[in-house]
């Protein structure tokens, strides 16, 4: 079978060539630099038709092909990876599983505006402790007559908070793994569903990224998406279709910068010559168009046998795995053939150089994708020797306490608030000067967005006076209002709070600002926002308006001036209690092998966890081959 395009394959790649040459490029760059998400450009792809490309036009596509739909993503990526990955989240995340597995209701309803280009689609699957692993699923749906109720995060989701449509899993029955998950169809706008920042990315920064963030979502039963049980397959299947789209936008950045250095190094003289003259630029170039046409291969492959209707998903991983990782190396080789000139801000290959990063980890990374390519070799022969690893219960932050303060007037909680932390050993008469260094400080007061105004600093750094602590912020604050200098916000790529007490004031809790809080001995969550995160992760909170909170915490604690605090002693967190399971053991009566439940018998496909009178009556011991009704309890 060849993957050789037709004409009007090549008609549709001229027109959608000319639609980013004429309307996307010349904003590519503003685009990166303003982390702008382009609505405009959105709209025009719509009536383009590119929104629901090969969707039947009765579902409101536009009933063209796989490879249609690829070399649409290839286009836009080869002027911007970020507006690529738009229309391939929208298409092949948001659209296709309503398409595969949806009701025909379901169908009109959302596939059809959707595919028109009317509305935007995104997919909610990843969460803080479900990546690569994504049946580690933690967000539950709970049905409750008519409704499904929806509560857990999801991060790092394509389109977020600009689309209307969103694909959420979550667990329906828990404590049977992938077969506990479902689908379904969430729309923006539901009372509860919020989200979170949008992310300040390395590349792809036309495309909007944030967290879900679902708190008593109401979903009403019939927006289940399949059956109860099978959301995990609909997330599987979907995501070897996405990775189509993925592959295309790697394909198309690879072409892009291949084209950027051709013209270079035709233009670019040195010692007498133009550079591509130079036996060394020249291999380079043959290189890199050798690896954009074996990654197209490859694509279209894969687009063709979906398109066919035959398996494509080891053919998807394989298109996505090669084709990111020659996007790294045909940019690469693009920036140096640019030598300087490429290092600059604005020039294509630069931007080039950064999109092309995220192809080899979103929608599987390269490493799942050989997980997938070797199970389609081999069978899935991990699975039956994966023991369930428990995590410790509790949020990002770890076990908390998360006692919220709410009876009586806010003079009565601030009381509450500091006589528990008196009572866990905090002692407010002695405190460090407030521009101690985040990772050396044994107390925080740190402000969040919900601190509004530049002026209300002046409130954080009273209060962290009264506290006898530093101040911080969580990364908005510090990078995008320019509150307090970089070195002072809180995060997983800021500094990490190892002190006692963290106080954050108007900070929501996204996932990265929780990570550098994890090692806290007592966190303070001040907020107006009842569902936001942070209280989920605290050991103690109020809800209310910190213009009201802050001055009554800084006058509760006003004891004049503070004397230096001594070095610092870590208080030590409660953890909860961990029930420690006592497996009763079973002797073989033939040769003294002793049965442990705990620890099973893989060698005969018994997992750790099974009881003795679950073992199946064909089980003989392991050592001896005496029969089950061998073992005496011991
Ligand atoms: N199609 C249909 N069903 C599938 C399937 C597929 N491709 N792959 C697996 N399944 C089914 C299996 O048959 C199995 O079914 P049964 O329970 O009936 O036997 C079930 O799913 C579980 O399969 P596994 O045991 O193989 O599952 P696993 O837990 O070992 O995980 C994995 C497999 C391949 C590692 C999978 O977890 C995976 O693909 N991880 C990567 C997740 C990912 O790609 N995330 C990207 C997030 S989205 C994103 O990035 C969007 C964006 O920003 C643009």
């Amino acid at each position: 079978m060849l993957y050789a395009t037709t004409e009007q394959h090549e008609k549709l790649r001229e027109k959608v060539r000319a639609f980013a040459e004429e309307k996307v490029k010349p904003l590519a760059f503003m685009l990166d630099q303003g982390n702008e998400f382009p609505k405009e450009i959105v709209k025009e792809l719509g009536e383009l038709g590119l929104m629901g490309i090969y969707f039947p036009k009765k579902y409101g596509g536009a009933g063209l092909d796989m490879i249609s739909y690829a070399i649409a993503v290839e286009e836009l990526s080869r002027v911007d990876a970020g507006v690529g990955v738009i229309l391939s989240a929208h298409t092949s995340l948001g659209c296709n599983p309503i398409y595969d597995f949806g009701t025909e209701e379901q169908k009109l309803k959302y596939l059809v505006p959707m595919a028109k280009g009317e509305k935007l689609g995104a997919f909610g699957l990843t969460e803080e402790n479900a990546g690569s692993d994504a049946g580690g699923t933690e967000t539950v749906a709970v049905l409750q007559g008519d409704h499904y109720i929806l509560n857990g995060n999801k991060i790092f989701i394509t389109n977020g908070g600009e689309a209307d449509t969103y694909i959420v899993f979550a667990v329906t029955t828990p404590g049977i793994g992938t077969r506990g998950i479902s689908a379904f169809i969430v729309e923006k706008g539901w009372k509860g569903f919020e989200f979170g920042e949008h992310y300040d990315k390395l590349g792809i920064r036309s495309s909007e990224t944030r967290e879900l963030l679902f708190n008593d979502v109401r979903v009403p039963k019939e927006n289940l998406l399949g059956k109860e049980g099978e959301g995990f397959k609909i997330a599987m299947q979907t995501l070897d279709g996405g990775r189509i789209g993925i592959a295309s936008q790697a394909l198309g950045i690879a072409q892009g910068a291949f084209e950027a250095a051709l013209e270079y190094a035709k233009d670019r003289e040195q010692f007498g010559m133009p550079i591509g003259a130079q036996q060394i630029i020249g291999f380079k170039l043959a290189d890199m168009d050798t690896k954009v046409s074996a990654s197209r291969l490859l694509v279209y492959k894969a687009a063709a046998l979906k398109t066919a209707g035959e398996r494509y998903g080891k053919e998807a991983a394989m298109a996505k795995m090669y084709a990111s990782e020659a996007a790294i190396y045909v940019a690469n080789e693009a920036l140096q053939i640019h030598g300087g000139n490429g290092y600059l801000k604005g020039m294509e290959v630069e931007r080039f150089y950064r999109d092309a990063k995220i192809t080899t980890i979103y929608e599987g990374t390269n490493e799942i994708m050989r997980v997938v390519i070797a199970a389609n070799l081999l069978g899935p022969i991990s699975r039956t020797t994966k023991p369930q690893t428990k995590r410790a219960p509790g949020g990002t932050t770890g076990y908390r306490k998360k006692i919220i303060f709410k009876d009586g007037t806010p003079e009565e909680q601030v009381d509450a608030l500091v006589a528990a932390l008196e009572a866990d050993g905090y002692d407010f008469t002695v405190g460090i000067p407030i521009d101690t260094p985040v990772g050396k400080a044994e107390r925080l007061v740190s402000a969040g967005q919900g601190i509004g105004a530049k002026e209300n600093m002046k409130l954080i750094e009273k209060v962290a006076k009264n506290v006898g602590a530093a101040i911080s912020s969580s990364r908005p604050v510090a990078e995008t209002l320019k509150y307090l200098p970089l070195d002072r916000y809180v995060g997983m790529s800021g500094q990490s709070f190892k002190g006692n007490l963290y106080i954050a004031a108007g900070i929501s809790g996204a996932g990265q600002h929780l990570k550098g809080l994890k090692e806290a001995s007592t966190i303070v969550a001040i907020n107006n926002n009842p569902n936001a995160k942070i209280f989920k992760n605290a050991d103690y909170g109020i809800v209310g308006d910190l213009q009201e909170i802050l001055p009554l915490l800084a006058k509760r604690l006003d004891t004049g001036e503070k004397k230096p605090a001594p070095p610092m002693i870590k208080l030590k967190r409660k953890e909860p209690k961990q029930p420690k399971q006592i497996w009763q053991l079973y002797v073989c009566n033939g040769c003294g092998f002793e049965y442990n439940p705990g620890v099973g018998d893989m060698e005969n496909d018994i997992v750790p966890g099974t009881k003795y009178e679950e073992l199946p009556e064909e089980w003989t011991c392991p050592e001896c081959g005496e029969e089950k009704t061998a073992f005496i309890e011991v």
